[in-house]
């Protein structure tokens, strides 16, 4: 089915087509004013420069054509030209019947689905999980439960940052420590060991005293700077050194998103792909696209019109190395070859978006990316309460695994202020208190625009009351719990009702239920999971009104007590849906 705000778009587009005017000026959309109208048509401002005529004598053709449509009860014009527009209660009805029937919630499913692939997440082997990954990884993976629940066929890949420099880093200080082990043997090639001479506790410890000893001698460098050349080039030890290295890192990585509730379908770092960079840049040569530069190898991909410099794309570095952007072309070929996507999106951090831009200038210059659209889905910073990029009371790196423990905990008081799960087996307890810290999480990052900052304020994210993810998880979890309570009462199965002609109390909670296919279409169109929060938050407050101002269970009237119970099973199935395209997971009960 259609959306409300769509289907009338229609029939205002009729109207100004009956007029002699283009369709598209008959977009409706919620009224700013909603004293003056449920929806708003600002087409006429547009009509009056086409048709030359003034934008009121436009207005008041396309409003006597609406009139005789008994779906309005009402149709106006505001000001210069602004159409206000109004349905009866008995349209309002039919379509709240019609989004309580549909397991979709009125939600279209996309005519032409894509393939699409989200980069997100990109963590870095060896290293912690920081709060930049966090975002990344929390705004990527709602985008892919937003385009999957639109009907596209997703596919989302947590690139990690596996290859390079930090990995050669490992290698060689590992080697002055443990020089001994069989990966350092000069010549051999034979079986290594299976089990892994680090831990992921000794990644941790080996990575920033590697990176702190080449920043300090240039000999380490050097060093670090040879082990990434051999590794590249194959180098037996070193390949299966890095494989250790690897697999001790994704395994904790795993743990952590799943905690997290962050999902991928392909766990691929940049060192996959590194079989295709040599023949990638051999291509690239030969066809004139590459050149040398000081000893480097580029891509110029710097156009006349720039309004900001645009440097050259690094292939190689004069000593061979394989660059950050080099893989990420690489990657592209990949993709292509694999899924031919019809579109990539990069959900990483905005600091790398002339990265992006000089990588997709490449791509689409040498013809790499097949029929996809790139995208980069950037986002600003998580900030501490000094408005610097979040750190631990230590000034470290948070680790993921520490700050949803803080959440949990925090979570954890909350419940307990609140009185709620008071006396809930511990277990139970528990999961509701890390389901509600990671709600609050979840919800605090998705809720601003993805490139907007924020300061990461847990007091506040945590909280019952407000804009914030546990106040729309209660609302959720109390609608269920009064369902419940209807059906043991024999007061209809969880609110299977038929929907009324709304009166002025419901009137308010019946168009914001209507709402919901374009609040999502807004939130795809802008790849902006913020535009979900907006609706989450505004209906759990739609229904707190509702739900403060008139009897439900206590209603007499069964028809009006069944469609307010059939309102309050769409309100909590819409808020439950909502949540789950933002990953958020709902508790039966708190
Ligand atoms: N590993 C990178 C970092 O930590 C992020 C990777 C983003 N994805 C990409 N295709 N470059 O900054």
């Amino acid at each position: 089915m259609s959306s409300l705000a769509a289907s009338i778009s229609t029939r205002v587009a009729d109207a100004f087509e009956a007029a002699g005017l283009p369709r598209e000026l008959g977009q409706v959309r919620i009224s700013d004013r909603p004293d003056l109208g449920q929806f708003q048509c600002n087409g006429a401002m547009a009509a009056a420069k086409i048709a030359r005529q003034k934008p009121r004598a436009i207005a008041e053709d396309i409003v006597a054509r609406l009139k005789q449509d008994d779906r309005f009860a009402d149709v106006s014009i505001a000001g210069p030209g602004f159409i206000n527009l109004s349905v009866t209660d008995t349209t309002l009805a039919a379509q709240a019947n019609g989004v309580a029937a549909d397991p979709r919630l009125g939600v279209p499913e996309k005519a032409a689905p894509e393939t699409v692939v989200l980069d997100y997440g990109g963590p870095n082997i060896a290293k912690p999980m920081h709060v930049g990954h966090l975002r990344a990884s929390i705004i990527g993976d709602s985008l892919r439960r937003l385009f999957a629940f639109a009907g596209d066929r997703t596919i989302g890949d947590v690139h990690m940052g596996d290859w390079g420099l930090p990995m050669g880093m490992l290698i060689s200080e590992l080697a002055r420590r443990q020089p001994d082990l069989p990966y350092f043997e000069p010549g051999r090639t034979g079986e290594f060991p299976a089990e892994s001479p680090v831990s992921m506790a000794d990644l941790e410890a080996l990575y920033p005293a590697a990176a702190a000893a080449c920043k300090a001698d240039p000999a380490r460098l050097e060093a670090a700077r040879a082990a990434t050349a051999e590794l590249q080039a194959g180098h037996p030890g070193f390949t299966a050194l890095w494989r250790h290295f690897f697999d001790v890192s994704v395994a904790g990585m795993k743990r952590d998103f799943d905690r997290l509730g962050v999902q991928f379908d392909l766990w691929h770092g940049e060192a996959i792909v590194h079989p295709l960079v040599g023949p990638m840049v051999r291509d690239l040569g030969e066809r004139g696209l590459a050149e040398e530069s000081e000893g480097a190898l580029v891509v110029r991909v710097a156009r006349d019109d720039d309004r900001h410099e645009v440097p050259p794309l690094i292939l190689t570095k004069s000593d061979g190395a394989v660059m950050y952007g080099t893989t990420d072309l690489a990657t592209i070929i990949d993709r292509v070859r694999t899924y031919d996507p019809d579109l990539i999106l990069y959900v990483v951090d905005q600091r790398q978006h002339l990265h992006f831009e000089q990588v997709f200038r490449a791509a689409r210059a040498a013809g790499l990316h097949g029929k996809a659209r790139l995208e980069h889905i950037g986002f600003g910073t998580m900030n501490g309460p000094d408005g610097k990029p979040f750190k631990t009371r230590a000034g470290g790196v948070m680790r993921l695994e520490d700050l949803l423990a803080m959440a949990t905990e925090q979570a954890e008081q909350r419940l307990t202020e609140a009185g709620l799960a008071a006396d809930y087996p511990a277990e139970e307890r528990a999961d509701i208190a890390r389901k509600v810290g990671i709600a609050a999480v979840k919800f605090a990052d998705l809720g601003n625009h993805r490139l907007s900052n924020y300061i990461f304020d847990l007091e506040r994210f945590t909280r019952f009351e407000g804009r914030t993810g546990p106040y729309v998880l209660y609302a959720a979890v109390r609608i269920s719990s009064l369902l419940r309570k209807a059906g043991e009462r024999g007061m209809g199965e969880g609110g299977a009702g038929a929907i009324l002609p709304p009166t002025d109390i419901e009137r308010t909670l019946v168009l914001e239920l209507c709402r919901l296919p374009d609040a999502v279409a807004a939130g795809y169109d802008k790849r902006a999971p913020n535009e979900l929060c907006d609706y989450a938050y505004a209906v759990a407050q739609e229904f707190s009104r509702f739900y403060g101002a008139c009897h439900i269970l206590s209603e007499s009237d069964d028809s009006l007590r069944a469609s307010r119970l059939a309102l309050c099973r769409v309100t909590r199935d819409a808020l439950v849906l909502v949540l789950s395209l933002l990953g958020i997971a709902v508790p039966e009960r708190m």
